[in-house]
């Protein structure tokens, strides 16, 4: 199976969110074969792309949530939340929440705990800087970032495990990694949770993301290893996105 997650970051209002939902479910129509596929509005658009969305296979996702299931954290907005609006995934340390809003290793660990209990689902992002990926210590850097998100923390009720790896120099600069260097890392990420979490290599869920597009898509898409793409820019351009998803329907075709 292949996922397409789409983040619209702080791009759309209410308006622009539930007319590109629509379009997506557009495409999909009459459509048997299709990826899993999780929208991540701004908050403020969930209900109304909730709504779209409803008897429809696409999922609705967050972007963030709060370090705490609820409490005096006021501008926060907590799991239990996302939830009553029927969020099934949240991106839980993007490098744009790191970089601009200050998330720790510490927060982000909190996070994902919060999740021990849900139902929904963290899609842990990571990757490198540009500075790190030239000192040659992009594989260390990633270990260390997912050993202290997840360190300690159960799953045994929660499988799959999703990461994103999302190196920060290829985010929104359209310079895309390389398909070598993406199963490079995505092996490396596979096996680092899979051991740290004891659970199947299989069970780990992992996306490319950065500078993703229709024309490159695909040849992440075909990699087994890659199993799937966590897509901004792309994402609120509907004939990109349904491009892109009209490639991982091809792949999960001949894949078959
Ligand atoms: P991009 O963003 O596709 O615009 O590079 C990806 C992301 O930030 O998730």
């Amino acid at each position: 199976m292949k996922y397409v997650v789409g983040n619209w970051k702080m791009n759309l209002g209410i308006r622009e969110s539930v007319a590109l939902a629509r379009g997506v479910l557009r495409a999909l129509r009459g459509k048997e074969e299709t990826p899993n596929i999780i929208l991540c509005p701004s908050y403020t658009a969930l209900g109304e792309v909730r709504k779209v969305l409803a008897r429809s296979r696409v999922e609705l996702g967050a972007q963030n949530c709060g370090p705490a299931l609820s409490g005096a954290m006021t501008g926060e907005i907590g799991l239990p939340m996302l939830e009553d609006f029927g969020c099934s995934h949240v991106l839980i340390g993007h490098s744009e929440r790191r970089a601009f809003f200050g998330e720790t290793e510490a927060m982000i660990h909190e996070k994902i705990s919060l999740f021990q209990q849900a139902k929904a689902m963290p899609i842990l992002c990571v990757g490198e800087s540009h500075e790190i990926r030239e000192s040659g210590k992009a594989l260390e850097f990633i270990a260390g970032q997912i050993d202290s998100a997840y360190e300690g923390v159960d799953v045994s009720q929660k499988k799959p495990v999703m990461i994103a790896y999302e190196p920060v120099w290829a985010i929104g600069t359209g310079e895309a990694a390389t398909v070598g260097d993406v199963i490079e890392v995505h092996q490396f990420i596979r096996d680092r949770v899979s051991q740290l979490l004891q659970i199947e290599p299989e069970d780990v869920v992992i996306l490319y993301g950065g500078s993703v597009d229709a024309e490159n898509a695909y040849q992440y898409l075909r990699e087994v290893e890659i199993n799937g793409l966590l897509i901004g820019g792309a994402s609120l351009k509907l004939q990109q996105f349904t491009a892109i998803l009209e490639s991982a329907t091809e792949v999960i075709l001949a894949q078959k």
